[in-house]
């Protein structure tokens, strides 16, 4: 009989792991404590924008027409561990308020609510990106307070989808990560990813603490890659070259590879920022944070990128203050193909240039309902043309495909100033310099 999987919370990475799931063909039972958002994916509506995900919804949710029928949702923990033989644990773990540790409640939370359910062998499988440890101890919980004791066992998993790519990335990952204790836990998690793995996808089996590390650990890779080209991009500034040729240059080189690269105004996101500073709290808890105090500097160097934004735009309006300076930016979110703003270094530039006098006003393709509710006192438009009706210059924050398919000759008649600072490298500087605009980026030298 086909195993029957239950997803606890549907946020991002839940809502897209039980789509996932039932499209491998899995009888799916998706949880979440919020009323409304389970309201919403029984309609087949996703609470927020990803590309893909509403159409593999609506494939699989019971009750649409047309629909497999296979996924369903409740808000009902009972319910939840009389169907499944595997729970996968997909809540959020934000950053605490105020330190750099990770907010372990939620999951705290759900293992709590589920465990007292659990009367028959169940194997329950953490998703949620954690501090190393966590596992162990949560096994220790499960083992206690549920029913049937050892019976109700526990695997970690890490998930290393992409916002904009969530769907494919579930769907093909790069890679399958498994922490195990037992054969039988081994063989489920085959069982459910017997589809991706006979595609490719290598199937890693590992122990907890590895399984927990691989996940922070490769993104804190990946910040360091960022920061790293930001930081030559520093260099490049003062030195009088050219930091997005030296990217391509250097990413020839197999063992460096071209992507992650791109410099700009840096990272952002409701997960590289949180991950790599609650890595260094659990260091510290460790007692190895001498090994990560590397990371410091990369938060450093990323969080410098924001500031430096602010300061090449006070400096190419002419060195003064932002008051009275109608200030154009082209886009809010943390990345283009997202409407999630958490963290986003665009709306940080836009609000530090807004605090400093400077007239804002915001464009994005995606990400304007979740902006103006978090910086409600900045100007918006809507359409870039609007935004930069009557600007003294541009800011290009996040590299939309709009953004880049921009006319700038267009632009240019509406503009008060043909002036263009391109945040993310991402624009074709020939281009608007041929329509008459001054295009500036960092880390490149002026034309
Ligand atoms: C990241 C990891 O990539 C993913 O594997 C993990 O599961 C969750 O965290 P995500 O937050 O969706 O995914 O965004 P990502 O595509 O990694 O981009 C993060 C930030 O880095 C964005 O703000 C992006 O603009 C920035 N970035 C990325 C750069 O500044 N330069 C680059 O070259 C690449």
């Amino acid at each position: 009989m086909a195993l029957k999987i239950t997803v606890i919370g549907t946020g991002y990475l839940g809502a897209t792991h039980a789509a996932a799931m039932a499209e491998l063909g899995f009888e799916v039972l998706g949880l979440d404590v919020v009323e409304e958002k389970i309201d919403m994916l029984r309609r087949g509506e996703v609470p927020m924008y990803e590309p893909g995900l509403e159409e593999l919804l609506r494939k699989h949710v019971a009750g649409i027409e047309g629909s497999t029928g296979r996924l369903r949702f409740t808000t009902d923990y009972a319910e939840v561990a009389a169907f499944g033989d595997i729970h996968f644990v997909c809540v959020n773990t934000p950053q605490r308020h105020g330190e750099y540790a990770c907010d372990m409640s939620y999951v705290d939370a759900a293992f709590a609510a589920l465990a007292p359910h659990l009367t028959g062998p169940a194997l329950v499988v953490g998703k949620s990106t954690v501090p190393v440890g966590s596992a162990d101890r949560l096994a220790a919980y499960l083992a206690e307070h549920a029913p049937v004791g050892e019976d109700a066992e526990l695997a970690w998993n890490p998930e290393f989808l992409r916002e904009g790519f969530a769907v494919n990335d579930t769907l093909h990952p790069d890679r399958v990560v498994v922490g195990v204790r037992s054969e039988r836990a081994e063989k489920l998690l085959r069982e459910v990813y017997a589809t991706p793995v006979s595609e490719g996808s290598p199937f890693v089996v590992t122990d907890f603490p590895t399984a927990e590390l691989v996940k922070t650990s490769a993104n804190s890779f990946l910040a360091t890659k960022i920061s790293f080209i930001n930081a030559m991009a520093e260099v490049c500034e003062a030195a009088g070259g050219d930091v997005a040729k030296l990217a391509e240059a250097i990413g020839h080189d197999d063992r460096i590879g071209r992507k992650f690269l791109r410099a700009g105004i840096g990272f952002g996101g409701g997960c590289l920022p949180k991950d790599i500073r609650a890595f260094m709290a659990r260091a510290g808890e460790l007692g190895a944070d001498q090994a990560l105090t590397f990371l410091r500097e990369i938060d450093s160097i990323n969080m410098r990128q924001r500031g430096q934004m602010v300061e090449l735009a006070r400096q190419a309006l002419g060195g003064g203050s932002f008051l009275g300076k109608r200030v154009a930016v082209l886009g809010a979110t943390f990345k283009p193909d997202s409407d999630d703003v958490r963290d986003s270094p665009a709306l940080n530039v836009a609000g530090q240039i807004h605090l400093q006098g400077g007239q804002v006003t915001v464009y994005d393709p995606k990400g304007m309902d979740n902006a103006r509710r978090l910086f409600p006192t900045l100007g918006y438009a809507d359409s870039a043309l609007d935004a930069v009706r009557g600007a003294d210059i541009v800011l290009h924050l996040t590299e939309w495909r709009e953004f880049r398919e921009l006319d700038p000759a267009a632009l240019g008649e509406v503009a008060s100033t043909r002036l263009v600072l391109d945040g993310r490298n991402a624009l074709d500087p020939e281009l608007w310099r041929r329509a008459g605009w001054t295009y500036r980026a960092m880390g490149r030298p002026t034309a």
